[in-house]
């Protein structure tokens, strides 16, 4: 995984056909996805439940490019290596999830993945000022992570401000949830260059009908470059 600033799309397959998600991660990558954006979720960090290691391990061959994990999981040590055996390149972790964050993004980092970590709405910028030569990723939740389809949250000066801590380090800013044609710019303006989008690439396609997905992911990006025209 080379680093670079440039706008990355990733689809969340949590907005994929649940029966379908070999089939869902081969189309959206065909229709331009750069990343795929795989959301774990354990009923308890957050009140919803998706999926775990196993399901990753199976999608991974369905994969070309980068497969980012969301953990949205407490406790997130325990089950660091079974994700990065699964063949997960990214594996984020929320600060909020534990009292050890520090300790974590080095055990994911031991596990030879990058290190991402997820800071929720209600939690400051600073929160990761001691973490960015731990880190790879910082995702800013624009939701209250759990759902999907939810109403994006407006998270421009923390975005700022990360972007300022971050300097000429190899960190991604990595924007989720409620992102679409008319949010992004607003992201991507502010120094973000990964966008999580779930409803917003999925809607209106499918497995049988994938055109959508790529019409979808390009408004995306257009919205988002537009800022730098
Ligand atoms: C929310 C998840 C997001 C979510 C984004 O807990 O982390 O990745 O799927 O979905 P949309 O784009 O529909 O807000
Ligand atoms: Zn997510």
């Amino acid at each position: 995984m080379s680093f670079d600033r440039k706008i990355k799309i990733a689809p969340s397959i949590l907005a994929a056909d649940f029966a379908n998600f070999g089939a869902e991660c081969e189309a959206i990558e065909a229709q331009g996805a750069d990343w795929v954006h795989v959301d774990v979720m354990d009923g308890h960090f957050v009140p919803n439940i998706t999926f775990g290691p196993a399901m990753c391990a199976a999608i991974r061959p369905h994969i070309k490019g980068v497969m980012d994990v969301h953990l949205m999981i407490a406790p997130v040590d325990p089950y660091i290596d079974a994700f990065a055996q699964a063949g997960a390149d990214v594996i984020s972790a929320h600060v909020e999830a534990g009292p050890h964050i520090h300790r974590t993004l080095q055990a994911i980092r031991a596990a030879g993945a990058k290190a991402g970590v997820a800071l929720n709405p209600g939690t400051p910028a600073s929160a990761v000022e001691h973490l960015l030569d731990l880190t790879d990723l910082i995702c800013v939740m624009t939701v209250n992570p759990g759902f999907g389809g939810q109403k994006f949250i407006d998270m421009s000066s923390k975005i700022r401000e990360l972007r300022a801590m971050i300097g000429d380090r190899p960190v991604h800013i990595e924007i989720d949830g409620g992102v679409d044609p008319k949010t992004a710019p607003l992201v991507a303006q502010a120094g973000a260059d990964v966008l999580v989008a779930g409803s917003a690439v999925f809607k209106g396609g499918s497995v049988k009908d994938p055109a959508p997905y790529g019409e979808n992911i390009r408004a995306i990006r257009a919205a988002a470059e537009g800022v730098y025209a």
